[in-house]
């Protein structure tokens, strides 16, 4: 799709009436509240996929904003564990305050992930843009040095950083750490990070090497066949594999509700054939379940910071057959 595409479809649907968005994103989009969250995992749960759920919202601007995202987790938690759902839970450090107070964003942060660790969950801090990538990572390494170590963050095949930021996080926890790779979604600036599709390409597959050498959890957050190609066949000259213990002799410890050392990830509506594929291949495939009252929000950020989403989205209808959910 042509740029001028992608900016065409935003320019189109952030003028177009919030049904209509609401619409389009209910495919991308669990709901409102946690209950149509437990809903949409169940129903999935029957094509063999966990999942981790995301509460929608990000950087708040005043601290007490913050207190509708721990309330809303905790309650998220506690809903996980009483339906029995094979989850655990991602959020946005900078809706628990990050970027506003540091030292109270991470007592946030803190307390939900010493209550998911109550329950041998696991915590995935997405990772957001540039000016909160050192933050973020350094908040995992304070949560693990404190004892938490069912944390872990994302890392941007995109990012120029990202190599050297795989070596500093082997550094700091070796095999301990808990990656997912994603290309990233955040259109960063070009002295940071790569533009063109092959380069970003590259350089994720490149990370993903990076971490499975190191003796890594690697999910491989992708819906892009040379990505997970390229994961596949990785995996298996590492000799990984469905249902395989971790072969590596620098793997970390197994932990509850992961894959033997890596995983598959997607996001709720994105190429379910290629999910279900790889899960029939006994490949432990996680959807990405965003929830919540800021969907509208939520969906037109995302449009205006990435327009080829906008074009993602519009194949997606016009060209039903590319993208099954
Ligand atoms: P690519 O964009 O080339 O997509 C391949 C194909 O998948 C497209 O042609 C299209 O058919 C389909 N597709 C992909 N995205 C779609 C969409 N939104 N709607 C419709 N179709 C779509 N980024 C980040 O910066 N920080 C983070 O923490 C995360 N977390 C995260 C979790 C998970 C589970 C996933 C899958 C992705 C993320 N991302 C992310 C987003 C990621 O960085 C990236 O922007 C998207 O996954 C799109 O890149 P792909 O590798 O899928 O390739």
């Amino acid at each position: 799709m042509t740029s001028w595409f992608s900016k065409l479809v935003v320019g189109m649907t952030i003028r177009m009436p919030k049904w209509f968005v609401g619409w389009v994103s209910r495919r991308y989009v669990a709901g409102n509240n946690i209950e149509d969250a437990i809903r949409v995992m169940q129903r999935l749960s029957k094509e063999n996929a966990c999942f981790t759920v995301d509460v929608l919202g990000e950087e708040i601007s005043t601290m007490s904003e913050a207190q509708y995202f721990c309330d809303e987790y905790s309650r998220l938690i506690d809903e996980i564990i009483k339906h029995e759902i094979d989850s655990n839970i991602s959020i946005k450090p900078t809706a628990f305050g990050l970027l506003v107070d540091r030292e109270k964003g991470y007592e946030n942060i803190r307390k939900i992930v010493a209550m998911a660790a109550q329950h041998e969950m696991f915590v995935r801090l997405d990772m957001e843009d540039h000016r909160v990538t050192q933050d973020t990572i350094d908040v995992v390494v304070q949560l693990h040095s404190e004892g938490l170590t069912n944390v872990g963050t994302v890392y941007q095949g995109r990012l120029f950083r990202t190599f050297d930021d795989i070596d500093y996080l082997e550094g700091k926890l070796g095999p301990a750490a808990d990656y997912r790779i994603c290309k990233g979604i955040y259109l960063e600036p070009s002295s940071i990070a790569h533009s063109g599709y092959r380069e970003i390409v590259s350089a994720t597959n490149a990370s993903i090497d990076k971490m499975l050498s190191a003796g890594a959890y690697c999910a491989i957050a992708s819906h892009d066949k040379p990505v997970i190609d390229h994961a596949l066949s990785a995996l298996k000259a590492h000799g990984m594999g469905p249902k395989t213990p971790d072969p590596r002799n620098n793997a970390g410890s197994q932990r509850n509700g992961k894959g033997p050392g890596y995983e598959f990830q997607m996001l709720l509506g994105v190429r379910g054939p290629m999910r279900r594929k790889l899960a029939a291949q006994g490949h432990r495939t996680r959807v990405y379940v965003p929830y919540g009252k800021q969907w509208y929000e939520y969906s037109i950020r995302r449009l205006k910071e990435n327009p080829t989403v906008g074009a993602q989205v519009a194949k997606a209808f016009l060209l039903p057959w590319t993208n099954r959910p």
